[in-house]
C-alpha cells in the first residue's frame, strides 16, 4: 500500500474516548433472509469525529447507512444519536434531527443550477414544517444555506451552471454540499469519489479534506480508495460480511492481518 499524506486528524483533537459518542449503534443487524447483511454492528463515533467505514463489496456498508438514517429498519439492535434513540424512525425525521447523507449513486437534478440543488436540498430537511415554497423568507434563508454550503466546498465559481454540466469531481462535491445545505450534525457520505478518475479523486479529496477541516463535522464516510480513507479519516471500521472484523486508527487498521487477509481475499 502506497504512504499517503498526514491525515488532517492530526491537525485536530477528535480522538478523545472521553467525549460523549454522538452516534452509537448497539448489536446493529439487518437480515434478508438468510442473508445476514448487517451483522451485531456496535461502534461509538464522537463528536466532530471523521469515521470511515470500509470493507470488500457487499460488505453490508451501505446497509448500515440505510438502517442509521432510517431507509430501512433494523432486524434487530439500536441506533443512538445525540443520546435519544432513532432506531427505525423514518428518513425525514433522522433528517430533522440532523442526519444528512449523500448516496452512492448520484441524486442530483442535472438540469437545475448547483445553486438550485443546494437550495432545494436545504428546503427539503425542512419541508414538513415549511410550505414549500411558501414564503420569501424561508425562500431566502434557504439560499442562504445553500450558498454557505458550496463556499464550504469550493463550488461558488460553478454556481449558476446546471448540476449536469459540471464536472464528475464538481458533481460529488455538490453533493457533499447539498447534504451540509441541511445544517446537519452528521453527515454520511457514501463513496464520494466513485467513478471518478485518479487525478478528479485526488482534486476532490484535497477539497474535502479542508472542508472537514474548517467544518468540524462529523462525518461517517463509505469509501473504497484506501488513500482516500488514510488521508481523511480519524478512524476506521472494517466490516466484512456484514460484521466489525478491525476498528481502530488507520495506522491500527492498515497493520491487521485479518484486513489484510480480508481484502486480499484470504476470508473469502
Ligand atoms: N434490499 C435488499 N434485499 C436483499 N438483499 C440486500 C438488500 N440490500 C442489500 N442486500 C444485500 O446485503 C449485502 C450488503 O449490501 P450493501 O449494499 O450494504 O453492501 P456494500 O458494502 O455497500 O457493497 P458495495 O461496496 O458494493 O457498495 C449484499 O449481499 C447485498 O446483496
Ligand atoms: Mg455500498
Amino acid at each position: 500500500m502506497a504512504e499517503t499524506a498526514a491525515p488532517h486528524s492530526q491537525h485536530r483533537d477528535s480522538s478523545s474516548t472521553t467525549s460523549a459518542a454522538l452516534i452509537e449503534l448497539e448489536g446493529l443487524t439487518k437480515r434478508y433472509g438468510a442473508l445476514v447483511a448487517v451483522d451485531n454492528v456496535s461502534m461509538r463515533i464522537a463528536e466532530g469525529e471523521v469515521r470511515a467505514v470500509i470493507g470488500p463489496n457487499g460488505a453490508g456498508k451501505t446497509t448500515l447507512f440505510h438502517l442509521i438514517t432510517g431507509v430501512v429498519p433494523p432486524t434487530s439492535g439500536r441506533v443512538q444519536f445525540a443520546g435519544e434513540d432513532i432506531t427505525g424512525l423514518p428518513t425525514h425525521v433522522t433528517c430533522q434531527r440532523g442526519l444528512s447523507r449523500t448516496f452512492q449513486l448520484t441524486s442530483l437534478f442535472p438540469e437545475m443550477s448547483a445553486r438550485e440543488n443546494a437550495r432545494l436540498a436545504a428546503q427539503a430537511r425542512h419541508s414538513r414544517r415549511w410550505q414549500p415554497f411558501g414564503g420569501a423568507q424561508m425562500f431566502a434563508e434557504a439560499q442562504r444555506a445553500g450558498d454557505v454550503a458550496l463556499e464550504q466546498l469550493s463550488l461558488t465559481h460553478v454556481a449558476g451552471r446546471p448540476a449536469g454540466l459540471l464536472s464528475h469531481g464538481d458533481q460529488r462535491l455538490l453533493e457533499v454540499a447539498m447534504a451540509m445545505a441541511q445544517s446537519p450534525k452528521v453527515m454520511l457520505l457514501d463513496e464520494p469519489t466513485q467513478g471518478l478518475s485518479v487525478e478528479e479523486t485526488a482534486k476532490a479529496v484535497e477539497t474535502l479534506a479542508h472542508f472537514l477541516d474548517t467544518s468540524r463535522i462529523t462525518v461517517m464516510l463509505v469509501e473504497h480508495d484506501m488513500e482516500v480513507v488514510f488521508r481523511l479519516a480519524h478512524k476506521i471500521t472494517v466490516l466484512h460480511r456484514g460484521a466489525v472484523i478491525a476498528d481502530g486508527t488507520p495506522v491500527d487498521v492498515k497493520a491487521s492481518a485479518r484486513v489484510q487477509e480480508a481484502y486480499l481475499g484470504g476470508i473469502e
